[in-house]
């Protein structure tokens, strides 16, 4: 059965929001791994440029040898301009200092070496900074002048550091989250006139024409474009063409179907009336009549049987099967005697299926493909009889991991080619005087409706036909 339809998603679900959650996830999480490197970078010019304070006055020390000598204003002066406490200026072996005048120097500091330059350690000195350096002291060291012999330290608080550090980090933030919305929404737009709205479309459509196949109006209008979404939309239309055509067909057929069942309904009636008049005629004294009416009666019954099978192929399309527990030996048993091969002057039944074997089927139905496959057989004996040394027909039975496969087989003449071409062809499969070749075609359907194949299996000698069912069918 078809499923029902499913309502289209709202502006809130579906491939939209997958697509912007998508492209915001993805932005932020490079804004991030852009951050970490950016704000390391930060810290490291902040840090240079406290640093560069510190070298200047290692100049003036070079110049002025001894700090004492030097007026407290311009040494305030040079540590305020650096926001620094202290600096010292070591070279060979000696250091100099130069503090703000009472300030104390703290026990505890964290050294920030500008002389290491692998980006890792800037990375986790600028974590550093921003997680634990509220209040803490930082010594900056530094080359003096880019050779390795002057050193010069400037101690100062780490706080406006790390306060420039957060303020910079929520610039990157905004900027970032600026981008990722801008670029969203840029993508959305795009995104949406040029692949959503076209497949909310043909979902649209799919959905609306399932529930009214045969309405042409809502065969899809494909646009004029040469990409997926193009092929896909006039794919499409040319399957929901191709099949209103067919569902148009089937219909005129089934009426078509219907006209002649009433026909053939009446027909029947009437051959019937016929027949009974015809039973009447045979039984006149005429010596011309007592010839003719055998041919007659038999010509009757023939027409009344042809009658009487389409009116079933009408019939029997339309009921499925109805499953039960079937003993497929005593089945094809039975079905012999209905086929008339029970005690058959010269045809020899065999059957092989095993005794205890129950599957899951229509006993019924199954019992009607075999009766058509037996009377084939001994129809084909019949109509050639004495061409075969002895005649048998035989049924086998075998299984596979996933098939069971019942075999009847025999030894006769084998399938006229006229019949081959049209095998399991409804009206067309016949090569026998009087068949209407109806029953390899029913008995396909009857089969296919359990889930499994007919077929017929080409041999040099007689002919072969297998039932073959699913594994599931057995029961055991
Ligand atoms: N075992 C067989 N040996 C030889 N020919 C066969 C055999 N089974 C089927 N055929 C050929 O296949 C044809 C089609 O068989 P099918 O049962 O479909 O129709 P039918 O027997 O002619 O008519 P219906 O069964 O409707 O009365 C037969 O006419 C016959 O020529
Ligand atoms: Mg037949």
């Amino acid at each position: 059965m078809a499923a029902e339809p499913r309502a289209m998603p709202g502006p809130l679900s579906g491939l939209s929001v997958k697509l912007i959650t998508i492209i915001v996830a993805v932005i932020l999480t490079a804004g991030i791994v852009i951050y970490l490197p950016l704000v390391a970078n930060y810290r490291d010019s902040w840090l240079a440029d406290r640093l560069r304070v510190g070298i200047v006055a290692a100049r003036v020390l070079d110049a002025v040898p001894d700090v004492m000598a030097l007026p407290q204003t311009l040494t305030d002066r040079l540590l305020n301009s650096a926001g620094a406490k202290a600096i010292v200026y070591r070279r060979g072996g000696q250091s100099q200092l130069l503090t703000v005048e009472g300030v104390e120097m703290p026990k505890e500091v964290v050294v920030a070496d500008m002389r290491a330059t692998d980006p890792a350690t800037r990375i986790v000195g600028a974590l550093d900074t921003l997680l634990a350096g509220n209040g803490r002291t930082l010594r900056i060291v530094g080359d003096s002048d880019g050779t390795a012999d002057g050193v010069v330290e400037v101690l100062m608080s780490e706080t406006p550091l790390r306060l420039g550090m957060l303020a910079y980090s929520r610039n990157i933030a905004l900027l970032s989250l600026i981008i990722a919305a801008v670029t969203a929404i840029a993508l959305y737009v795009f995104v949406s006139r040029t692949f959503i709205a076209p497949i909310r479309r043909i979902t649209a459509n799919m959905v609306a024409y399932r529930q009214a196949p045969e309405n042409a109006n809502l065969i899809i209008q494909p646009e004029s474009r040469n990409d997926e979404i193009g092929i896909a939309e006039r794919e499409l239309a040319a399957m929901q063409t191709d099949l209103f055509s067919m569902l148009r067909q089937r219909r005129h057929l089934a009426d078509l179907g219907l006209a002649v069942a009433k026909i053939n309904h009446d027909l029947r009636n009437t051959l019937t009336s016929a027949q009974l008049l015809s039973d009447q005629v045979a039984t006149l004294d005429d010596p011309k009549v007592q010839r003719l009416a055998p041919r007659l009666v038999t010509t009757l019954d023939k027409a009344i049987g042809f009658a009487q099978s389409v009116l079933d192929y009408g019939r029997q399309s339309a009921t499925p099967p109805k499953p039960g527990p079937v003993d497929l030996h005593l089945l094809v048993d039975e079905s012999a005697i209905e086929a008339g091969l029970m005690g058959h002057p010269e045809i020899r039944f065999i059957n092989e299926v095993p005794d205890d074997l129950v599957i899951n089927a229509d006993a019924d139905q199954l019992g009607r493909v075999f009766v058509n496959l037996l009377k084939n057989a001994r129809q084909a004996f019949e109509a050639n009889t004495g061409s075969t040394p002895a005649p048998a027909i035989t049924t086998t039975y075998s299984e596979t991991a996933d098939e069971l496969t019942l075999t009847i087989s025999d030894n006769g003449p084998g399938l006229p080619p006229r019949a081959k071409e049209n095998l399991f062809v409804a009206f067309q499969g016949s090569a026998r005087a009087g068949g209407t070749g109806l029953g390899l075609a029913i008995a396909r359907e009857l089969i296919e409706a359990h889930g499994g194949k007919l077929v017929f299996v080409d041999q040099p000698k007689g002919a072969r036909f297998d039932v073959i069912l699913p594994i599931a069918t057995r029961l055991h």
